[in-house]
């Protein structure tokens, strides 16, 4: 690919505005000397206003997603996106949230432009638990954890059971729930289903990666380590 495509591809700006930033000598190599259009492609070495280049193609983030943005890019109000650089919603291929969460539900979102890592992370034969924290309208009867456990609950309007389920109770109204499919509005339905509701509720954990200390509405990029954690048990931040 030239370096012209490439860089218009990281979201810079359509080829036409690219090969402007050619012209008026803003891309260089990390020596400062001026680049061309078509020179071969050396991601690392690229320089735009002395700047590195944005990661290229194969971007996993982390995000700590606040309540009230959603992660649809088709909604009028405020979305996930907002909260990442503005460059990155121009990227080709693009970038995608790896299932959603509710406008009310923060906690942790990945986002990808990969879509084979998407879909190995979505595939409900990968089972990775996602960990939830639901803080519920009413006290807690006490029997939930057995009617989630059993692998025989019946979210309304559908026909297959839900997978067994665990949960675990941290106060009368509160409670850590793991997942490991993913239903539309399924921990919401959940409570629901058991006569409560959910007032609260935030993502801390999918598979083996926490989001610990990251701050509401920060980001990162994961590492190959991150990455391995993602598919591992043993929890870690990214
Ligand atoms: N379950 C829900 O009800 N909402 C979410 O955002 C995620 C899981």
């Amino acid at each position: 690919m030239k370096l012209v495509k490439h860089i218009a591809n990281l979201g810079y700006g359509s080829r036409r505005d690219v090969q402007w930033l050619f012209r008026e000598g803003r891309i260089t190599n990390a020596a400062g000397e001026v680049l061309y259009a078509d020179d071969p492609l050396e991601h690392d070495a690229v320089r735009i206003d002395g700047e590195p280049l944005d990661p290229p193609t194969g971007l996993l983030l982390v995000l700590h997603k606040p309540t009230g943005y959603t992660c649809s890019t088709k909604d009028l109000g405020r979305v996930v996106f907002d909260l990442l650089p503005s460059r990155y919603r121009l990227r080709s291929p693009a970038l995608s949230t790896v299932g959603r969460l509710d406008r009310d539900t923060s906690g942790l979102l990945l986002l990808t432009d990969d879509g084979q890592l998407l879909h190995r992370i979505i595939a409900p034969k990968s089972k990775l638990p996602k960990v939830y924290v639901a803080t519920l309208a009413e006290n807690l009867r006490g029997d939930e954890a057995a009617s989630f456990a059993s692998g025989t609950l019946l979210l309304d309007g559908e026909k297959t059971p839900l997978l067994p389920a665990e949960l675990e109770l941290l106060s009368p109204r509160s409670a850590r729930l793991t997942l490991h499919e993913g239903r539309y509005h399924q921990v919401r339905r959940m409570f629901a289903a058991v006569g409560n509701h959910v007032v609260a509720l935030h993502r801390e954990r999918i598979g083996g990666l926490a989001l610990n200390d990251l701050p509401a509405g920060q980001w990162q990029a994961l590492d190959a380590a991150a990455r391995a954690a993602l598919f591992s048990t043993a929890a870690v931040s990214p």
